[in-house]
């Protein structure tokens, strides 16, 4: 198991789903945790999780929030949404709204963070199998995580000198309907064929990206930075021909 005893860990959108099941992932690990989400229902169910009220989608919250830590050892950028609205119904502050909270928090986050990251120090973002294919009608979750992939490699640049290394995980379909709050957890409820169209069987849980997160931002992986790991039980390989 890895080992993150005394390491201060903050995962963005950390209240529920992935970002809840990677925080108590850090935790059991020894990590002093803190998860920074919009959902305060959500973050008051944490418990050992420390919970802050943070909508990375505003600025001046990502800067609040930063000035409050002294030191950070991993950060996991991991708040994600989507859009659901066809390309023609769109209007510009649905775009700029995914693009912001998507994509340029992780800019800012790294900005006010790293100056308090030490040599060693890890962050570790969460993209999409959606940065390389596409359903319609997810132009701005698509093009958001597609810019994930590659600030991801940017910021492992111009953090080098600092020592801190930056990758990026690429999730396909995660259930995490077990991991929201209370109010709104529920069994999962998927069907055989869900399961049966992923090369390894199965669909994907939190913590499939939980055990990669915490690998990247351990001193395992202390030679890997600036990369993308797809994490999605083989979709994104699986070759397709209708006849
Ligand atoms: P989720 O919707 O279950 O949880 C996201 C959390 O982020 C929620 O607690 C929510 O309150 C919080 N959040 C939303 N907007 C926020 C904001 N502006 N500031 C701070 N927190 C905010 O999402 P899920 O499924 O766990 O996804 C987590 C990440 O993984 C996202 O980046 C998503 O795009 C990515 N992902 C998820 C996949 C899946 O199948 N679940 C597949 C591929 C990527």
């Amino acid at each position: 198991m890895m080992d993150f005893q005394g390491k201060v860990v903050v995962v963005t959108g950390g209240a529920q789903g992935i970002g809840r099941a990677a925080g108590f992932a850090f935790r059991d690990a020894g990590a002093s945790v803190v998860a920074w989400d919009v959902d305060e229902e959500a973050l008051a169910e944490l418990g050992a999780i420390r919970g802050r009220r943070c909508d990375v989608g505003a600025p001046a919250d990502i800067l609040a929030a930063a000035s409050e830590l002294e030191r950070v050892d991993v950060l996991v950028n991991n708040a994600g949404i989507g859009a659901d609205k066809s390309l023609f119904d769109l209007e510009v502050e649905d775009w700029d709204r995914v693009l912001n909270v998507n994509l340029r928090s992780i800019w800012l986050c790294a900005k006010h963070l790293a100056p308090k990251m030490p040599p060693g120090s890890s962050i570790v973002n969460v993209a999409s199998t959606r940065a390389f294919m596409s359903e319609p009608d997810t132009e701005p979750y698509s093009a958001s995580k597609g810019g994930v992939v590659a600030l991801t490699h940017a910021l492992a640049a111009s953090l080098s000198e600092k020592r801190i290394r930056v990758n990026c995980v690429s999730p396909g379909w995660i259930e995490t309907s077990e991991h929201r709050k209370i109010s709104e957890r529920r069994p999962a409820n998927l069907s055989p064929a869900a399961h049966a169209q992923h090369w390894v069987g199965r669909v994907g849980e939190p913590d499939d990206i939980s055990a990669a997160l915490l690998f990247l931002a351990s001193d395992r992986a202390t030679f890997i930075t600036g990369t993308n790991l797809v994490i999605d039980g083989g979709m994104t390989v699986k070759m397709i021909y209708q006849e």
